[in-house]
């Protein structure tokens, strides 16, 4: 997250008074204050354009634009991407190019990839939203989901930028990063704390909880 939040923050350079504020924020540290940048930074937009992206994406489709496509070693589902915030896919691909986030053919992919590119690509598959589900519980559906709602929403259908979508995800996927998370593969201050926490079946009823949510990700367009 701090990492995902640096790069964040050199964006908001242009913007001298948000940016001395997240700054400060940032040095305070703590689940509320890096909420409050989400905020903050859910005012920024990104100048991605999706025709540029729909191009440059089109080797990624192999992967994410096939339903139930499955990464060997170990086996989860790839993820959906499609419909998933912007912020968040040029976070993922800067942690993948700047290998700070392992997975070696992502890592490879985004490698090849400039910041322009970045953002194109993530313009062209966060513009795939499905449609809004008509009805957001006003509760977390289990015990276990409530802390997560904060961030990802009651049912994991987060507004905040920063923070991903769950709702609809894979069920394999989203038990495959909480245990990243708690085994310190994958690295994130805040996640890496929340799943420290969690035993494996925790893991396993929230990662059937969120993939059987209604949502607005997908596998991409073909
Ligand atoms: C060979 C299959 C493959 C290809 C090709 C591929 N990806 Fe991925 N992608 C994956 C897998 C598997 C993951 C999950 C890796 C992990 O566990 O971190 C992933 C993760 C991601 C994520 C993070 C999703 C999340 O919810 O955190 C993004 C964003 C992404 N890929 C975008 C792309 C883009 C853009 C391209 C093309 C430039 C691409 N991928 C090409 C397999 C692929
Ligand atoms: C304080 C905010 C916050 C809270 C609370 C929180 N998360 Fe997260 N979560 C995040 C952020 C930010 C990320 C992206 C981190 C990264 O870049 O790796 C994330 C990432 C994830 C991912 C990876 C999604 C993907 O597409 O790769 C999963 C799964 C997840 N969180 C599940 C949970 C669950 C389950 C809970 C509750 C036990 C929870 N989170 C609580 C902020 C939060």
């Amino acid at each position: 997250m701090l990492n995902n939040l640096k790069a964040m923050l050199n964006k908001l350079k242009g913007n001298k008074l948000i940016f001395n504020l997240s700054k400060l924020v940032l040095k305070k540290s703590g689940v509320l204050a890096l909420m409050a940048i989400c905020l903050l930074l859910g005012t920024t937009a990104y100048a991605g354009d999706p025709e540029a992206g729909a191009q440059k994406a089109y080797t990624c489709l192999g992967c994410h634009g096939v339903k139930h496509y499955v990464n060997t070693y170990p086996t989860y589902h790839v993820p959906k991407i499609a419909g998933q915030h912007e912020v968040y896919i040029i976070a993922a691909l800067q942690s993948y190019r700047n290998k700070s986030r392992a997975h070696p053919s992502m890592q490879a992919n985004a490698g090849l990839l400039t910041d322009t590119d970045i953002e194109d690509i993530a313009a062209y598959f966060a513009a795939q939203a499905g449609k809004e589900p008509k009805k957001i519980p006003a509760e977390a559906g289990i015990d276990e989901a409530k802390t997560c709602a904060a961030c990802h929403g009651t049912n994991g259908n987060s507004n905040q930028p920063a923070n991903p979508k769950l709702a609809g995800q894979y069920e394999s996927y989203i038990r495959h990063a909480l245990t990243a998370y708690r085994s310190g593969e994958r690295q994130n201050a805040i996640m890496g704390g929340f799943a420290s926490q969690l035993s494996d079946a925790d893991i396993k009823k929230l990662a059937k909880y969120f993939s059987s949510q209604k949502g607005t990700i997908a596998t991409a367009d073909r």
